[in-house]
C-alpha cells in the first residue's frame, strides 16, 4: 500500500510534531462568582471544584492561578441586594468595582480582568432588563447596562463583556465608554449567545433564574444558524471587539461559520451546564476527565474560537492536561 496515514502516528513525537490544534494558557479565561463578604466562600453543589468567593479568597485563588499562567478572569458579581432595576450591579462603589481595584492593585498589568455586564443577578425578578408586563424592555434597558459597564471600567477592568443580549448594547456601551473617558476599554461581546438549558448549574450559583418565563423572547433560538452568524455580525458593526459564542459543545458548528465570516477575535464559552456533566460523569467513573477535557478545550480552538472561557481551566493547567 502506497498510502499509509498512519505512519505518521507511529510515535508520539510525530504525533506532537503534527498536531494541527494547540492551546497555550493564554487563551484560557477562568469565570468567577465573586461575593461581597471579603471572607465568605460557598461551595456550589452542581460545579464540584468551583467556589463562590470574596475578595480575599479571590485574591489568593488569582495569585495562584497567575502562576499556572492563568492570567484573564471573567468577573460576575452574586449580589445580596437585588430589585427591579438591577441598582446594586450599577453602583460606583459595588462589588465588582471593588473586586476590580483589589485585583488591580495586588497584580498590576500581570492579569487581564474582564467583567461580565449584565442585570440578571440583581434584580428581582431574575430576568437581563427591566421588566414591564413581563416583557423585557430592550431600549430602557440600555443605559442601565451602559451604568454598570461605566462603573466596571472606571473601577480598572480591561474589558467589558454584556450577556444580556439586548439589540443595541454594544453600540451604547461604546458610546457611554468613550464619553466617560474610557476609549480604551474592550467590549467583549456575548455576541451569539443561545437560550440554553446548559446555563442551568450557573444559575443556581449565582441565582439568577427568572422567576416567572424564559430568556427565549432576548437569547437566541438554537435552531438558527443564520441569525446566529448576523447578531455576531451585528455587534462587529456595533464596535465590539471581540465576539463570543456561548455556550459551546453543542454549537462549535456556529464558531466555525463566525470564524469564517469575521476577523475579529472570538471566544468560546464552555458554559456551566458543560462543566457539570464532565465532572459528574467523571465522579462516576464513566469518562476520563483528564482526556476529555484536553480534547473538549481543543475542540473550540479547533472549530476557531481564540479565547476558550471555562471552569476546567485551573484543573486542565494545574494537572498538565493539557501542556
Ligand atoms: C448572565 C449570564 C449567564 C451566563 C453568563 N452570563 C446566565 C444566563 O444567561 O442565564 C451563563 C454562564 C454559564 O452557564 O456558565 N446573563
Amino acid at each position: 500500500m502506497r498510502i499509509r496515514p498512519r505512519r505518521l502516528r507511529r510515535t508520539p513525537l510525530l504525533r506532537e510534531a503534527l498536531a494541527e490544534t494547540r492551546i497555550v494558557p493564554a487563551q484560557l479565561v477562568q469565570p468567577h462568582f465573586v461575593l461581597p463578604g471579603a471572607s465568605e466562600r460557598s461551595a456550589i453543589a452542581s460545579m464540584p471544584g468551583i467556589e463562590r468567593m470574596g475578595t480575599k479568597l479571590l485574591l489568593e485563588r488569582v495569585g495562584a492561578d497567575l502562576e499556572l499562567g492563568l492570567a484573564t478572569v471573567l468577573l460576575f458579581g452574586l449580589y445580596d441586594h437585588k430589585d427591579a432595576l438591577g441598582s446594586a450591579a450599577r453602583a460606583a462603589d459595588g462589588l465588582v468595582p471593588r473586586a476590580v481595584r483589589a485585583l488591580r492593585e495586588a497584580f498590576g498589568e500581570r492579569l487581564t480582568i474582564v467583567t461580565d455586564v449584565c442585570l440578571c443577578a440583581a434584580t428581582d425578578h431574575g430576568h437581563c432588563g427591566v421588566l414591564e408586563h413581563g416583557h423585557v424592555q430592550n431600549d430602557a434597558t440600555l443605559p442601565l447596562l451602559a451604568e454598570m459597564a461605566v462603573a466596571h471600567a472606571r473601577a480598572g477592568a480591561d474589558v467589558v463583556a454584556p450577556s444580556d443580549m439586548m439589540d443595541g448594547r454594544v453600540a451604547a456601551l461604546r458610546d457611554a465608554l468613550d464619553q466617560a473617558g474610557f476609549e480604551e476599554t474592550a467590549i467583549l461581546s456575548y455576541s451569539t449567545k443561545f437560550a440554553s438549558a446548559f446555563y442551568g448549574p450557573f444559575r443556581e450559583a449565582a441565582s439568577s433564574a427568572p422567576k416567572a418565563g424564559d430568556r427565549r423572547a432576548y437569547q437566541l433560538d438554537p435552531r438558527n444558524l443564520r441569525e446566529a452568524v448576523r447578531e455576531s455580525a451585528l455587534d462587529e458593526a456595533e464596535g465590539a471587539d471581540v465576539l463570543m459564542v456561548k455556550p459551546a459543545l453543542a454549537y462549535l458548528d456556529v464558531i466555525a461559520a463566525i470564524r469564517a465570516q469575521s476577523a475579529l477575535p472570538l471566544a468560546a464559552y464552555n458554559v456551566s451546564g458543560e462543566y457539570s456533566m464532565v465532572k459528574a460523569a467523571a465522579a462516576q467513573g464513566w469518562v476520563d476527565e483528564r482526556v476529555v477535557v484536553p480534547e473538549i478545550l481543543r475542540s473550540m480552538v479547533r472549530a476557531g474560537a481564540d479565547l476558550v472561557i471555562s471552569y476546567h481551566g485551573r484543573d486542565a493547567l494545574q494537572h498538565g492536561w493539557i501542556a
